[in-house]
């Protein structure tokens, strides 16, 4: 049986992920932790507010729930991080280390997602191996690649059972927010309400991109796999399709025919995107613990869109 405390719980990937583990493990031992309070988030479950860079309120929690597991999602994304770069440094490598430290000492699984932005400029941009040159250009993706190589450590040094995967842009009805792949949620919400969309990424920028539920079942799988499977651990590269802001646009037309699709270039969040992969390898993920996505581009669209039209 698990007990787990998920951070950053009201989040895009926490919302759902909360739901999911309570079927799975029961709703009294998912205990869901976020910034903000939240008395709809209060009525369906344990809740705690709870800031990741307080360790001892971090630690308090942990111990009142008894859980022995992290899930910790909290983190600042990439495009709002170059606005908070120092700020930003806190939340994630505080807020990690402090979630690493309470694993040390509760002896506690532990996961917590890194992302392609732990890729730079130098990475291949085709069939990005899973171990490559990484050198991020941006503060998210130097927490990121920092965070990777923390929870190797303690595994390695300490014994902790550390988990992670490197996540693409999530799609889901979830709002994300300061991210750079924000786009390939807003665009299918802007055609659905007005036919149109401006993208802030440039035509041909080709991301690594997922539809939520494959997200889901691969933290959930990763988690269960017995650990003696694992030889990456930390850091695998998943990911379901690659697509470009015209690929949107072109499966959406299946659905609004006259859907239109214009470009005014955000520099910032282009710079972040040009840094990173188009394409990743996921073989490691596959062979180690079964990774297998099912949503592509036209899948993915038509279940946004079946979503919207139930709302
Ligand atoms: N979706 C994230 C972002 O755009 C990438 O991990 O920041």
């Amino acid at each position: 049986m698990k007990r787990i405390l998920i951070t950053g719980a009201l989040g895009q990937i926490g919302s759902e992920l909360v739901e999911q583990l309570r079927m799975i493990y029961g709703i009294s031992n998912v205990i869901a932790a976020d910034i903000r309070d939240s008395p709809v988030a209060r009525e369906e479950g344990p809740f705690e507010k709870m800031d990741v860079i307080d360790g001892k309120e971090f630690s308090t929690i942990a111990k009142r729930h008894n859980v022995d597991t992290i899930i910790h999602l909290a983190s600042i994304l990439s495009a709002k991080a170059e606005s908070i770069p120092i700020k930003s440094w806190k939340i994630n490598m505080s807020g990690l280390l402090n979630g690493l430290e309470i694993a040390r000492e509760m002896k506690l699984q532990f996961f917590t997602p890194s992302s392609i932005a732990a890729f730079g400029h130098s990475t291949p941009k085709e069939n990005t191996p899973q171990v490559t040159i990484q050198r991020p250009a941006t503060m998210y993706g130097i927490n990121k690649t920092a965070g990777e190589l923390l929870c190797d450590y303690y595994f390695k040094k300490y014994g902790i059972d550390t988990r992670g995967i490197r996540l693409p842009g999530i799609i889901s009805h979830h709002e994300p927010g300061g991210g750079t792949t924000d786009y390939a949620v807003e665009i299918y919400k802007a055609a659905f309400k007005k036919g149109r969309y401006t993208s802030y990424l440039e035509k041909g920028t080709t991301l690594d991109m997922m539809y939520i539920p494959d997200a889901l079942d691969a933290i959930i799988q990763l988690m269960e796999i017995d650990t003696s499977k694992l030889i990456n651990r930390n850091a695998y590269n998943i990911s379901s399709f690659s697509a470009a802001p015209e690929d949107f646009a072109q499966a959406i037309r299946k659905h609004i025919p006259h859907f239109q699709l214009d470009y005014k270039i955000d520099p910032i969040r282009q710079n972040i995107a040009d840094s990173w992969p188009n394409r990743l390898d996921c073989i490691a993920a596959i062979k180690e613990w079964g990774f297998q996505p099912k949503y592509d581009l036209e899948m993915t669209t038509e279940a946004m869109f079946r979503k919207m039209k139930e709302k």
